[in-house]
């Protein structure tokens, strides 16, 4: 086995055979593809590494595969990228709540599949609970899944920063959060009837899925650049499967939806709609 060490600064020592062997275990796990992203995986691992008080990416990879699941977990935790925000890419927030002033079914189901650590699915029950006429009085549920444990842990918290929601309106603000004093000064936390709408779930996306929808809207955004073609369009499909008939799939600025147009019609870049 090679062991050829890589050029990369530092005490952490990587190496191709152990990279290759790293590349592999997290590509066919989740599907991430980490090719070419040797620096970004050294400055990760590095941070564990010397916390462990491990010098190479050999002894962190023994450390790894005698952990068990729990070694996989830390891994995944450590190497996906979970960069988010509220309202981030206002646009569908915008198109959300235009759709639900006209939604007439008791039941709203949405699905925010790559939560993070929650801006997402909690700006989902921000609009819900502004757009949506009746809004107590209907059977709301957003399901809200991530692979990693560590972004779901502090979703669930609901307590964040207030630099996170400096951009928000002063509406949505007071609205929507409580805001931290004393011991707490400097945190908002989300108000309880915005939290009681969204349920957290730890799920792979690239393995089976223990519900079958229908959903009347998925956001699916910013994650699937991490997976190759086939992936993405095997997910889009089990996706545009799960969709109620005319429900929509939100996907992010940078992704594109091929190898679906039996099931959906794009509305514009990034919103598609179910078509049968
Ligand atoms: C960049 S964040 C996107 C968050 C949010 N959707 C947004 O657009 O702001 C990507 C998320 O996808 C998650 N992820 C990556 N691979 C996954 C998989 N196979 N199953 C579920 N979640 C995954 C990561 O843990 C991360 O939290």
């Amino acid at each position: 086995m090679s062991v050829a060490p890589m050029e990369l600064d530092g005490g952490f020592q990587m190496d191709t055979a152990n990279y290759q062997w790293l590349c592999a275990t997290v590509e066919q796990s989740i599907g991430v593809r980490l090719q070419n992203k040797e620096n970004l995986v050294h400055n990760r691992l590095s941070r564990r590494a010397r916390q462990l008080g491990l010098r190479s990416l050999g002894e962190y990879r023994a450390y790894v595969e005698g952990a068990g699941d729990e070694g996989l977990r830390e891994v995944l935790d450590i190497l996906t990228t979970n960069v988010t925000s509220f309202f981030r890419e206002n646009g569908h927030f915008e198109r959300l709540a235009e759709v639900l002033a006209d939604f007439d079914k008791p039941k709203l189901r949405i699905w925010s599949s790559a939560c993070s650590s929650g801006e997402e699915p909690y700006s989902i029950a921000m609009t819900v609970r502004a757009a949506l006429p009746r809004v107590d009085e209907r059977d709301v549920k957003i399901l809200a899944t991530d692979i990693n444990t560590e972004v779901l842990a502090h979703a669930e918290e609901g307590i964040y920063n207030s630099d996170r929601v400096s951009g928000l309106s002063k509406e949505v603000l007071s609205t929507n959060f409580l805001h931290g004093r004393g011991a707490k000064e400097g945190l908002v936390a989300v108000r309880p009837e915005v939290r009681a709408l969204v349920t957290f779930r730890r799920l792979n996306l690239i393995e089976a899925w223990p519900f079958r929808g229908p959903f009347d809207v998925i956001f699916c955004r910013n994650v699937v650049i991490y997976f190759d073609k086939p992936t993405q369009t095997e997910l889009f499909r089990r996706m545009a499967n799960l969709l109620a008939p005319g429900g929509l799939l939100f996907i992010g600025h940078s992704e594109i939806v091929s190898g679906c147009d039996d099931l959906l019609k794009a509305e514009g870049n990034t919103t598609y709609r179910r078509v049968r």
